[in-house]
């Protein structure tokens, strides 16, 4: 059957036979993944919600991992990173994807203003390593902030599915009650499982307290940081013994980092960054000529990363995440120097693979896109 795909797929060169197929029907594809929505729900200010059934190569994911949606808009076509909320392991091959507006996003408020059922959408398999372990631990501390809510809602639906027994703490920090989404849900678990504990941080109080709430719902104290140690010891007093999950905004996550290294607990904390934090680009010490030897186009170096620097220079290098999540934008350093800016190691290796999005030239170098 493969040699049989290969040989039409010589037949229909220069164009893959999927380009063929889906002149026929969007989501008959060989070897592409695709999804189409079947539903959308606006289900909480500024976030919509989609169920999403995959083409028959969807193999399926782990609570807490990522897939890429890709969508054209304007004739150009973008991908961004997504955590399936729904648990793992359901029978139905659905995706439940839960998408925040971004005020000056592309994708995200595309997603939110036009996405309808029938819309067909380029998907890959699901990837990536924050993910609930198997066999699952028995204590569990689930941490969120804002948008990153997304995986850590896949862990814990996963878990309130299976009737884990262990104790489970889901905290979760967000801007207001109100654009909390899945809130039903959350109070559905926190209901169910009485070994689940759910707790909501906003800087907002409550319009009325509920005696009958089945979760927390308390204001953070004015001036007061998103986490510390009291907290930690007041919403998981066994979190010595638990292993903690975690992903939100920079600032949440260095502070719940910061607990767990001076206690020297890293490896009971597993994170995950949606959002990329580097440090600024320094256009006053950039210096250097930035070479894009396949396209013949040089420019001088600005101090951003190569993947704007390549975009300013008129090229449209390939890209997903643009946070060093996908590796969608590697590309091949022929020569110079570039520093990775996650973690700041700079790296001269000739013909070495690099993520443009988050690389940046250190002096004159050359890319091979
Ligand atoms: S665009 Fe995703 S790693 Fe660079």
């Amino acid at each position: 059957m493969v040699d049989l795909i290969n040989l039409v797929q010589t037949l229909t060169s220069p164009h893959p036979l999927d380009r063929y197929l889906e002149l026929v029907r969007p989501t008959l594809t060989l070897r592409d993944m695709r999804a189409e929505i079947t539903r959308v729900r606006h289900s909480a200010p500024g976030s919509v919600t989609l169920t999403l059934r995959p083409t028959r190569q969807w193999k399926g994911h782990q609570a807490g991992q990522y897939v890429q949606l890709g969508v054209v808009i304007d004739g150009v076509r973008h991908t961004r990173c997504y955590s399936p909320v729904n648990p793992e392991g359901g029978r139905d091959r659905h995706i439940e994807l839960t998408v925040k507006a971004h005020p000056g996003g592309v994708v995200s408020p595309f997603l939110y203003h036009n996405a309808v059922p029938g819309m067909v959408v380029d998907l890959t398999p699901a990837d990536g390593m924050f993910r609930l372990p198997e066999p699952r631990p028995e204590r569990l501390l689930l941490i969120s902030g804002g948008s990153g809510i997304t995986p850590v809602l896949s862990m814990l639906r996963t878990l309130a599915a299976e009737s884990h027994r262990g104790e489970v703490v889901f905290l979760h920090y967000a801007k207001s009650p109100a654009v909390l989404p899945h809130r039903a849900e959350l109070d559905a678990i926190a209901r169910r499982h009485p070994n689940f504990r759910i707790e909501l941080r906003h800087p907002h109080r409550p319009e009325r307290i509920d005696p009958g709430a089945p979760w927390i719902d308390l204001a953070r104290p004015k001036g007061s940081g998103y986490f510390d140690y009291d907290e930690l010891e007041r919403v998981a007093p066994w979190f010595a013994d638990a292993q903690t999950y975690v992903c939100g905004p920079q600032s949440l996550m260095d502070a719940v980092r910061k607990i767990y290294q001076a206690e020297q607990w890293d490896d009971r904390l597993h994170t995950e960054e949606f959002t990329l934090s580097v440090a600024a680009a320094d256009a006053a010490r950039a210096h250097g000529t930035v070479n894009f030897s396949a396209s013949r186009v040089s420019a001088e170096n600005n101090g951003a990363t190569l993947l704007e620097q390549a975009e300013s220079a008129g090229l449209s290098p390939e890209y997903g995440c643009r946070m060093g999540i996908c590796f969608s934008c590697t590309a091949v350093r022929r020569a110079g120097c570039t520093r990775n800016l996650r973690t700041g190691e700079t790296d001269s290796d000739p013909d070495q693979p690099i993520q443009l999005c988050i690389s940046a030239p250190v002096g004159d170098v050359d890319i091979d896109i």
